[in-house]
């Protein structure tokens, strides 16, 4: 087990098994009710399953672009199982999001649903109504960044708590970047007030995998005023916290959301945070999104018929504990 004042906020157990649904039943709630039928979105692939899910509930088109080859096969196949109309773009995600941004200036007529989409924002700040209603407050909060719009939902969600009298103080944000993909991060550890771009991202935690966040503006606010921080891991700190996660708390969780726990680590190890510290770690996704990554770990043996099954259950359990039973 991790250490007791780390909670998990798991957002993978929403409907499509990501964060994204609390944003998107409202984005698309509000699409309806303006008359909307056809919807838009740019997606590393939670988005688009999410959008897909909630467009097939209400009888709206949707059409997706993706960068091809680079989202993860459960989100595609999500995308696909709902009816999305997907259109994989030789490009990276930065491009697609280009692209619905011109759509969306040159006809009004195309609803779109990514984060630049405030009403997405709105729904995402339910996740800290939650983490009052379940622990009260924290005293830190860390979140996978990639637009940086939900880092910002979740803060504006405290800010607004503590506005109305429901929690005296706001926990200290802290958005974590994959190395490959730090832009917000290094905007912040530069102490610059330009985003840093990365122009060809490179991560394995694809759903974080953004050289142009959208939100990037909203993310440094969120983290500047709550006087929290931005940290970098490395992807095999991702791919090892996400082990972590799995084999001391039984919680899946893909890439990106396992870049919280890399984060908590690396807190810990520059002393922003100490042991005593509350802390939620976001959860944002389910690992079965992914399960191609999910191979990597496998240590399975395969018998053959004639093989002596016995001995081998023998072999793969601890010494001590068979010659102590
Ligand atoms: C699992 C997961 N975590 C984190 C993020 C990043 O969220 P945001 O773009 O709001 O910063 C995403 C975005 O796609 C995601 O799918």
């Amino acid at each position: 087990m991790l250490n007791r004042n780390v909670y998990s906020k798991l957002e993978s157990l929403n409907p499509t098994g990501s964060f994204k649904d609390r944003g998107m039943t409202v984005a698309i709630t509000c699409a309806k009710n303006f008359n909307y039928s056809v919807v838009i979105a740019a997606s590393t692939g939670n988005t688009a399953a999410s959008a897909s899910a909630y467009s097939a509930r209400t009888g709206m088109t949707v059409v997706l672009i993706l960068p091809r080859g680079k989202v993860a096969v459960g989100k595609m196949g999500q995308s696909y199982l709902h009816g999305a109309r997907v259109i994989e773009l030789e490009g990276n995600f930065d491009d697609g999001m280009k692209a619905v941004l011109e759509l969306y200036k040159k006809y009004g007529t195309i609803y779109p649903l990514n984060s630049f989409n405030p009403l997405r924002l709105e729904g995402q700040k339910t996740i800290a109504y939650e983490i009052v209603e379940e622990i009260r407050v924290s005293d830190f909060v860390i979140v996978p960044v990639g637009n940086g719009g939900n880092i910002y939902a979740i803060w504006k969600g405290f800010m607004e708590m503590r506005d109305v009298g429901l929690i005296e103080r706001v926990p200290k944000m802290i958005g974590v970047q994959a190395k490959g993909a730090s832009t917000v991060a290094r905007t912040i550890i530069e102490s610059k007030d330009e985003l840093m771009i990365k122009e060809n991202p490179e991560t394995v935690a694809s759903a974080i995998k953004i050289g142009r966040p959208v939100n990037w503006r909203k993310a440094i606010r969120a983290i500047r005023i709550s006087e929290g921080s931005a940290l970098e891991v490395t992807d095999d700190g991702i791919l090892s916290a996400q082990k972590d996660l799995a084999r001391l708390e039984g919680i899946e969780a893909e890439l990106a959301s396992a870049s919280t726990l890399a984060g908590y680590k690396k807190a810990l190890e520059l002393g922003i945070i100490s042991l005593s510290d509350v802390v939620v770690n976001v959860i944002t996704g389910h690992a079965l999104k992914d399960p191609d990554i999910m191979l990597i770990y496998k240590t399975n043996s395969v018998l053959s018929n004639s093989s002596n099954i016995i001995d081998t259950i023998i072999r793969l359990i601890p010494t001590d504990y068979i010659s102590n039973s």
